[in-house]
């Protein structure tokens, strides 16, 4: 099951307007989605976009027995611009959710080989419509990109131990399984103490790289001010330092179309407990001038 992470404050972030509009760039599991429209009235509109059609056949059924202004979309985050386009939607909308990442449900789906403690097919795509899947790249990508990739975690002389070893595995043996890329991983890393935290980090990084994940962002952010009414609301959860880096200097640098930005905001103790998905979660949020 996937608990929507630090709910409370993201609807204190978003401070819902009943008639608004809002974007949910991440549906997922429909979580936050679902709680932010019962403060929305039949006035209001809610788009939701995920680049995983399975999810709004999953998690959309919810949606369909209320009667408001739902709507939603399979695309890319950073193609909001489009509907923001078609639909007319320049400075009028109140609040737009990013909580990045996959959620539990694509993590535990062992056809989908997000994570390494499921056994599946290495496909890491979100999209399935999109040509290159992790397996390919494994097999095909040169010792540079491999390096690069890897360098995500921070640790030069482990990612280039990961990639010398992925290149030994290579010669013999085609990469297909998450469990043929934890048996590399695990040869490279099991010493280390913190090994578990490298595995999370490096099955991250291929991830991202596979969805081009890095990318989306920063066109997203080029477009987005637009979009946001005076007072609008854009809030991200991130889960690795890197996208909250990007996000973090990305609106220092535009002060002067902000009214006000929340540092950052971590999970409460409770939630910690509660849900241990949610221990890099960071939340930062921006209001427009
Ligand atoms: C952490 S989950 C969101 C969970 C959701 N907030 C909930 O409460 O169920 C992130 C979702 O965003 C989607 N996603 C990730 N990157 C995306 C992107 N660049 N464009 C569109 N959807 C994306 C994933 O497919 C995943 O379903």
């Amino acid at each position: 099951m996937h608990i929507p992470v630090m709910l409370n404050e993201v609807l204190k972030g978003l401070d819902i307007i009943s008639n608004g509009i809002y974007f949910d760039c991440t549906f997922g599991t429909g979580g936050h989605s679902f709680v932010v429209s019962k403060f929305l009235n039949r006035h209001a509109s809610l788009k939701m976009i995920d680049k995983d059609l399975s999810n709004f056949f999953i998690f959309g059924k919810k949606f369909f027995f209320i009667k408001k202004k739902f709507f939603f979309y399979k695309c890319a985050f950073d193609e909001i611009s489009d509907i923001i386009y078609d639909n007319n939607l320049f400075g009028k909308v109140n609040g737009i959710l990013v909580d990045f990442g996959i959620s539990n449900y694509q993590l535990l789906d062992f056809n989908r080989g997000f994570g390494f403690k499921t056994d599946g097919f290495l496909d890491m795509r979100l999209d399935l419509n999109q040509n290159i899947r992790a397996v390919d790249w494994f097999n095909f990508a040169s010792l540079d990109e491999l390096v690069i990739v890897f360098s995500f975690i921070d640790n030069l002389k482990l990612s280039k131990a990961i990639v010398s070893e992925i290149l030994f595995f290579r010669k013999k043996n085609k990469i297909r399984t998450s469990d043929d890329f934890y048996k590399i991983l695990f040869k490279v890393c099991s010493s280390s103490k913190n090994y578990m935290n490298y595995f999370n980090k490096i099955y991250q990084a291929v991830r991202i790289f596979i969805n081009n994940d890095m990318s989306v962002l920063f066109s997203f952010l080029r477009n987005i001010f637009d979009s946001l009414s005076s007072s609008g609301v854009l809030l991200f959860i991130s889960f690795n330092s890197l996208e909250d880096k990007i996000i973090k200097n990305f609106f220092k640098n535009n002060s002067l179309v902000l009214k006000s930005f929340v540092n950052f905001i971590k999970p409460s103790i409770e939630e910690l407990n509660n849900n241990y998905s949610s221990r890099s979660a960071i939340m930062r949020f921006f209001i427009k001038k």
